[in-house]
């Protein structure tokens, strides 16, 4: 079971992504958790609703909220999950500077109170935010990701097994790139229970697949209208967490600081990463063919295009 207690996890945002991140973290005794929003109240709030859950769920992991910093202090890891979703009349640019003005300070409120954190960025644009935490916090490279790749992977996980009807349990799906149109599903590396996907789908079946996998986040943003998907992002961030502090040593796709590998030079793009109690272990290099690394270079140009845009 659960070795909680022993390790702490600050969640900033106590929004969707936010809270049902805390709740889970809490609700498996993976660490105890503050909770920061900037609104009054909200994170005190909630924090105070789920300890209220603990006797009736019985965990121990305790949960604290709070405007400031304070209760913060000496976390493992940070979760990072501040931010403001584009409204009406604001461009891409305006809402990529909003929020790097919002992650860039609580980056440093966290790094004044927890020094040595693992930083795990889920605010968008993801990648640009997990290369502007690396920037604002000067932690290592191993010390700072970004979660995507887990989600995006977890979507086409989904999207095969509903295709084949078979168990979900059974389906491994790789994917690399930045969290956007141009993340790069790979077909080639997914398997069912070892047998390649090639051999179970048509390419046209396995195409329409891919698809829907990179528009999976428009497709539940166009369902619930309002906001956007938070249920599988929170399980996905939980199980980056869970490897880290648990040294599981999981390879899991985190958004990460790519240098040399890939034929990239300096490059924050989705990549498999094994994650432990150091943060990114290791990042390991695919052999891809060259429409699948020219998808790759495609992906994290994007991404640098983005970086350029807030300086
Ligand atoms: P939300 O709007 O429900 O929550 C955001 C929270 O951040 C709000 O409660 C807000 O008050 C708070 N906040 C804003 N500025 C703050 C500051 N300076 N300090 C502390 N708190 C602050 O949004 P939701 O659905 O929770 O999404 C959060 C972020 O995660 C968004 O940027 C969203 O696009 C992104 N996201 C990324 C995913 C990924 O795969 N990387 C998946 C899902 C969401
Ligand atoms: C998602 O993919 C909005 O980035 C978020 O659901």
């Amino acid at each position: 079971m659960a070795v909680h207690g022993h390790y702490k996890v600050t969640v900033v945002g106590a929004g969707f992504v936010g809270s049902t991140s805390a709740q889970r973290l809490v609700e498996k005794n993976i660490a105890d958790v503050a909770l920061v929003d900037i609104v009054p109240e909200v994170a005190k709030g909630k924090a105070l609703d789920m300890m209220q859950s603990a006797p009736v769920l019985g965990f121990d992991a305790k949960i604290e909220g709070g405007t400031g910093y304070d209760h913060t202090k000496d976390s493992d890891v940070v979760l990072i999950t501040a931010g403001i979703p584009r409204k009406p009349g604001m461009s891409r640019s305006d809402l990529l500077k909003t929020n790097a003005d919002i992650v860039g300070g609580v980056v440093r409120q966290c790094m004044e109170k927890s020094p040595n954190a693992v930083i795990v960025v889920v605010s968008n644009p993801l990648d640009v935010m997990t290369y502007l935490a690396h920037k604002v916090s000067g932690l290592p490279d191993n010390k700072v990701m970004g979660m995507a790749g887990v989600l995006d992977a977890a979507r086409f996980r989904t999207f095969i097994a509903m295709e084949l009807g078979c168990s979900i349990q059974d389906v491994e799906a790789l994917l690399l790139g930045g969290h956007g149109d141009t993340m790069v599903p790979l077909p080639r590396f997914s398997t069912v229970s070892g047998i390649p996907l090639s051999d179970l789908l048509p390419k046209e079946k396995i195409d329409a697949l891919v698809d829907r996998a990179r528009n999976g986040g428009a497709e539940i943003v166009g369902l619930l209208k309002t906001g956007s998907a938070y249920y599988a992002p929170s399980a996905s961030s939980v199980a980056m967490i869970q490897s880290i502090l648990w040294n599981e040593r999981r390879i899991l796709p985190s958004c990460a600081h790519v240098k040399g590998m890939y034929g990239m030079a300096d490059a924050w793009v989705g990549v498999p990463c094994t994650l432990g109690r150091n943060g990114i272990e290791q990042i390991h290099e695919l052999k891809l063919d060259a429409g699948e690394l020219a998808a790759l270079h495609k992906s994290a140009d994007a991404v640098k295009a983005d970086i350029a845009l807030i300086g």
